[in-house]
């Protein structure tokens, strides 16, 4: 795993933002795996920055989403789909058909998660995978005692979840939704790449046991020790808690 330390908020989005760019400038039709909440916001920006300003060209990229919301349609303001044409794919020139993103309102779930994973596959796997992390230590929605080699599928969200995301539903967490389609922790496992990005000192207790503590499927994110390819990029509150002395920028 490596463990990058920045400085706030605004320098861990940058840094994620170099590793995207590069990815792009080696690969234009890489697959990348976009991530929402508020934590990819930054680096949104920063991609966008970077189409606008210095002509990064996203025209042949693939893309897939982690995630969205059982019953939200994708016009719905707080769907993921919302979420990415409003943060990012409106603002720089991805190839709508490019685009997959989980559709929550499909009658069969099943077929349809069976379809994303061999989707995925059809364009060789995803190059880099983009994550957050959540304060139980969800990725995607991969919730504590999910298993590490779950492929994409419905699952409950924690109650945990359900509360940090309430802010996104008025404040009522009896508005947000109970169920979403996720990529699963093996899916996830199967990119190349895996960069995963956490700001804020109520991220630091996942972040911890992520990094240092024992591989569970109690902390989901914990399997990325086991990824050859694992990138945590910190800000210094996220990184607060790592009991061993890290590098500004140092290889675990
Ligand atoms: P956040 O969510 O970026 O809004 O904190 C991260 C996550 O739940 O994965």
């Amino acid at each position: 795993m490596r463990v990058i330390i920045t400085k706030d908020y605004d320098a861990m989005s940058r840094r994620a933002a170099g590793f995207v760019r590069e990815l792009i400038e080696r690969k234009p039709d890489a697959v990348i795996g976009f991530a929402t909440g508020s934590t990819p916001i930054g680096l949104y920006r920063e991609l966008i920055r970077m189409h606008r300003e210095e002509g990064l060209d996203f025209s042949k990229i693939v893309t897939f989403n982690l995630d969205e919301y059982i019953g939200l349609p994708k016009d719905h303001p707080e769907s993921y789909h919302t979420f990415m044409w409003e943060n990012l794919f409106k603002h720089i020139n991805v190839n709508p058909s490019n685009v997959h993103i989980p559709d929550g309102t499909v009658p069969d779930v099943e077929a349809y998660c069976e379809w994303y994973e061999e989707r995925i596959k059809k364009f060789g796997g995803i190059d880099l995978q983009i994550l957050g992390i959540g304060r139980d230590g969800h990725i995607g929605f991969n919730e504590p005692g999910s298993s590490l080699g779950s492929r994409t599928r419905i699952k409950t969200l924690a109650k945990e979840t359900l509360e940090d995301n309430a802010r996104f539903f008025g404040g009522d967490i009896n508005k947000v939704p109970k169920q979403a389609i996720t990529m699963g922790v093996g899916t996830i496992m199967e990119a190349k790449v895996l960069l995963l990005l956490a700001s804020g000192k109520k991220k630091a207790e996942a972040v911890k046991k992520t990094v240092e503590g024992p591989i569970t499927a109690m902390v989901p994110a914990s399997i990325m020790q086991l990824h050859p390819k694992a990138i945590l990029i910190l800000d210094q509150e996220a990184a607060s808690l790592l009991e061993r002395e890290y590098e500004y920028d140092s290889t675990v």
